[in-house]
């Protein structure tokens, strides 16, 4: 008699562990992708229309609560799956599932979902949040009647592009996060070189490209990339689907696929 199928193989991949995880991975994400389509959909329109003093207000009562679950849930994200990385590349009996390989289908697809969510998380914790600490400390000095920070500007504009990057990539992102075990298997069971390598050099340039302009090292926070492609939170979605696109149709239907 066992204790349960759930405890039976705990700890090996495809135990009970893995689909503990993966559950908490996913209730992690959902949290935290939640708060930054509300951030990027609702609170930025919504606080163009509020009073100044009003806005301080939510500032102050709503996004620095909102933001405490945003980062905490990011970081729980992070963590499972972490953890189900590492019960995949420690255990993979026919090698069809190495996380680790980029060269392996599997390892592809999961290894380009991380590098987005992985950049995601580094935008919360190394731009967001620090930027939002200023803009929100400053808030609460005009609210106790103080000046406002001079660097308040700035930093609202360096949290902004942060915060519409990590939009933007959210589409991909969970494309591959989905994409992985569902239907990457379907391509290709080992992987061709050549091409493997000309998808993973496409992939960084166009990571790059968007993570460069974000934190403003191409042509400044208001590059013409992010003016067009940031500004507007339905422009960022457009673009979020064809940079997904692209990605999807080269990179798999014509790099990867039946190599
Ligand atoms: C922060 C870094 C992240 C890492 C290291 C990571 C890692 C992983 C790994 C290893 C898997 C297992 C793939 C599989 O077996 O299907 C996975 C699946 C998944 N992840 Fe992430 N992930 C991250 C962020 C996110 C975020 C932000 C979301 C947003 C909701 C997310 C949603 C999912 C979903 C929905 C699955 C698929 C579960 C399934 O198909 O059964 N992940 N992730």
């Amino acid at each position: 008699m066992t204790l349960g199928v759930i405890f039976d193989n705990f700890f090996k991949s495809g135990g009970g562990f893995q689909i503990v995880a993966r559950w908490l991975h996913v209730l992690s994400g959902i949290a935290w992708i939640g708060l930054l389509y509300f951030f990027n959909f609702v609170q930025t329109p919504a606080y163009a229309e509020l009073s100044p003093g009003a806005r301080n207000e939510a500032f102050d009562k709503l996004t620095w609560r909102a933001l405490w679950w945003f980062r905490w849930a990011a970081m729980s994200t992070f963590l499972f799956g972490l953890l189900m990385l590492g019960i995949y590349s420690s255990d993979t009996p026919s090698g069809a599932s190495n996380y680790a390989d980029p060269t392996s289908v599997t390892g592809a697809s999961i290894l380009t979902g991380v590098l987005f969510a992985v950049t995601m998380l580094a935008n919360v914790w190394m731009v967001i949040w620090p930027n939002q600490q200023i803009v929100i400390g400053s808030v609460r000095q005009q609210l106790a009647g103080g000046e406002a920070d001079p660097r308040q500007p700035d930093s609202a504009k360096r949290g902004a592009r942060a915060s519409r990057a990590n939009t933007f990539f959210s589409i991909t992102m969970l494309w591959f996060m989905v994409f992985t075990t569902h239907f990457a298997p379907l391509y290709a069971t080992a992987g061709d070189l050549k091409n493997t390598a000309i998808y993973w050099i496409m992939v960084l340039a166009l990571w790059a490209w968007v993570e460069a302009n974000a934190l403003g090292y191409v042509g400044g926070l208001d590059s013409a990339w992010n003016k067009f492609v940031f500004d507007d939170h339905k422009k960022t979605i457009i673009y979020g689907f064809v940079y997904w696109a692209v990605i999807f149709f080269i990179g798999w239907e014509i790099l990867l696929k039946n190599v």
